[in-house]
């Protein structure tokens, strides 16, 4: 259990470090989807090693970084590099950064991913606005004691996803002339992409698509009260007859051709909120 006072500790650090400067968005991107992070106007960066507490990337020369600054004229934190369950994380560390970035004040998150397309609607490179989600990871990052001041022991999950965020997507969207998809994500842990028969059970459950992140995040944003927007890139598809052989490589290149549809959106969505 990570406690209440190493988070406030870490975000007291990163007040300290960053002169005060009090965020109004956290974005959290998915694979092939970092490229919003180049659009921010830095204003202080703070490698993830440099942090007190701050889960310590395994993988070397991947050390991921926090990012401070302006984007569409607001102030935003991005993390650039996010912590998957799959890479051995406890639930409890690949949320670490979401209590954080709450500690030092965003108002509402953004999360985005890359994931396999199981409604037989969509298409690869498709955007789908999250809004509903269904956790199969094996675990919760709620599981142990709950500290009330975070949130409730059972937190209320009707509204995951902003109802009047989603709408302005949309509304966004339909300006600029980008067409969306909107629907349930699940999230379980990887690291094997799906096979056939995993794909149509997911279907079957009533999901869209399927993914290795997000979820937890979410959870922990909801338990703190955060409003989340999401957005889920099309990056392959689980659907009978289409099932290819799915890459690390490919996902990453799709993700990067509907990058930047998703980042148009969320500076849209940003600048207006
Ligand atoms: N399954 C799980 N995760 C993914 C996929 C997928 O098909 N594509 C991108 N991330």
């Amino acid at each position: 259990m990570i406690s209440y006072e190493t988070i406030e500790a870490t975000a007291a650090f990163i007040k300290e470090k960053t002169k005060g400067f009090e965020p109004e968005t956290g974005i959290i991107l998915g694979t092939g989807l970092g490229g919003l992070v180049h659009e921010i106007q830095a204003e202080h960066v703070l490698p993830y090693d440099t942090i007190p507490n701050f889960p310590v990337s395994t993988v070397e020369g991947h050390s991921g970084k926090l990012i401070f600054g302006i984007l569409s004229g607001k102030k935003v934190v991005a993390m650039q590099g996010r912590f998957h369950f799959y890479e051995g994380y406890d639930m409890q560390q690949v949320v670490f950064p979401v209590r954080v970035m709450k500690f030092i004040g965003i108002k509402r998150l953004f999360v985005s991913n890359a994931s396999g397309g199981v409604n037989p609607n969509f298409e690869i490179g498709d955007l789908m606005i999250i809004d509903d989600h269904i956790n199969l990871f094996p675990s919760n990052p709620l599981i142990g004691p709950n500290d009330k001041r975070f949130g409730p022991r059972f937190p209320d999950m009707s509204e995951a996803y902003d109802k009047s965020m989603i709408a302005l997507c949309k509304q966004i969207a339909g300006e600029l002339g980008i067409s969306t998809q909107q629907g349930i994500y699940a999230g379980l842990s990887g690291p094997t992409f799906e096979t056939p028969a995993e794909y149509k059970f997911i279907r079957v459950l009533g999901a869209d698509t399927v993914g290795m992140s997000t979820v937890p995040e979410v959870i922990a944003a909801r338990h703190m009260n955060i409003p989340v927007f999401g957005i889920s890139v099309i990056t392959d598809l689980g659907v009978p007859g289409k099932i290819i052989e799915v890459t690390h490589e490919e996902v990453q290149k799709v993700a990067l051709v509907a990058e930047k549809k998703m980042t148009g959106l969320m500076k849209e969505m940003i600048a207006r909120l």
